[in-house]
C-alpha cells in the first residue's frame, strides 16, 4: 500500500529554508576570509622579506674554498684557474665559475690575483712573454706581481686571501676582492701598520719606488 507522508507545515519549510540560507551564507563568508588572508600574506610576504632584510643578511659572503694543490703550482710561472663561488646556487651554471690567476713566484710562495682590471674591471691577460698582465679595455698593464706599469688603473690587481693548508692552496672566496672588501692586507713596504681595520686600511697606491710612470704594489 502507498503510504505518502504528509507535506510539511508551514513552519517546518520555513525552518528549513532558514537552515540553507545559513548554510550557503557560512560558506561564501569563510571562502572570502581564506581569499582575503590568501591576499594578505601575499602582499606582506615581500614587505615583511624588505624589512628584515638587513637583520638577516650576511656580512660576509666569503669563505676558504681549495683551488689546487700547492705544489702544482710552478715556481714562477701564473696560472689561470677557475674556480666555484661557494655562494651561487646549482641553477646558477657556469655564471658561478670565477676565474683568478695564481702566481707562484717561489715554493710556498702565492699571490692569488682576481681578473678583474682594477679600472673598471674587464677581465686581464697574463702574456708569459712579457711577463705582464694587460687588460684589453683600455690599455692597462700591470707586472707580473700585480702592480700597476701603466694606463688608466690607478692601482695594482687585486687580490685574495690565500693560504697553504695540508698541501692545499686555498682562498678565500665569493665576494670579489676589492677595495671594499680586500683592501690594504699587505701594507706598503716601509709604511707603518694601518690604525684602520684591515679590510679597508689602504685605498691608495703605494709610493713609487721604480721607475717614472710605475708603482710599487698596489696590490691590495
Ligand atoms: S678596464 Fe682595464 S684599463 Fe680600463
Amino acid at each position: 500500500m502507498d503510504e505518502k507522508l504528509p507535506p510539511p507545515s508551514p513552519e517546518e519549510q520555513e525552518r528549513r529554508l532558514e537552515h540553507e540560507r545559513v548554510t550557503r551564507r557560512t560558506f561564501l563568508m569563510n571562502v572570502g576570509i581564506a581569499l582575503n588572508v590568501l591576499v594578505t600574506v601575499a602582499l606582506a610576504t615581500p614587505v615583511v622579506g624588505y624589512l628584515l632584510g638587513p637583520v638577516m643578511r650576511r656580512k660576509d659572503y666569503r669563505e676558504w674554498i681549495t683551488i689546487g694543490n700547492a705544489a702544482d703550482f710552478k715556481p714562477g710561472e701564473t696560472t689561470l684557474i677557475t674556480y666555484r663561488n661557494p655562494f651561487s646556487d646549482p641553477w646558477d651554471g657556469d655564471t658561478a665559475k670565477i676565474p683568478a690567476y695564481v702566481r707562484c713566484s717561489e715554493p710556498g710562495n702565492f699571490t692569488v690575483f682576481a681578473i678583474n682590471c682594477a679600472h673598471l674591471g674587464c677581465p686581464v691577460r697574463w702574456f708569459s712573454e712579457s711577463q705582464l698582465f694587460m687588460c684589453p679595455c683600455h690599455g692597462g698593464i700591470y707586472y707580473a706581481d700585480g702592480s700597476r706599469a701603466s694606463g688608466p688603473p690607478e692601482r695594482g690587481l687585486f687580490t685574495y686571501e690565500q693560504k697553504v693548508q695540508d698541501g692545499k692552496l686555498m682562498i678565500k672566496a665569493g665576494q670579489l676582492p676589492t677595495l671594499r672588501n680586500r683592501a690594504g692586507a699587505a701594507p706598503c713596504p716601509g709604511a707603518a701598520p694601518p690604525k684602520a681595520p684591515a679590510l679597508v686600511a689602504r685605498i691608495e697606491s703605494c709610493p713609487s719606488t721604480k721607475g717614472p710612470g710605475t708603482s710599487t704594489s698596489t696590490i691590495g
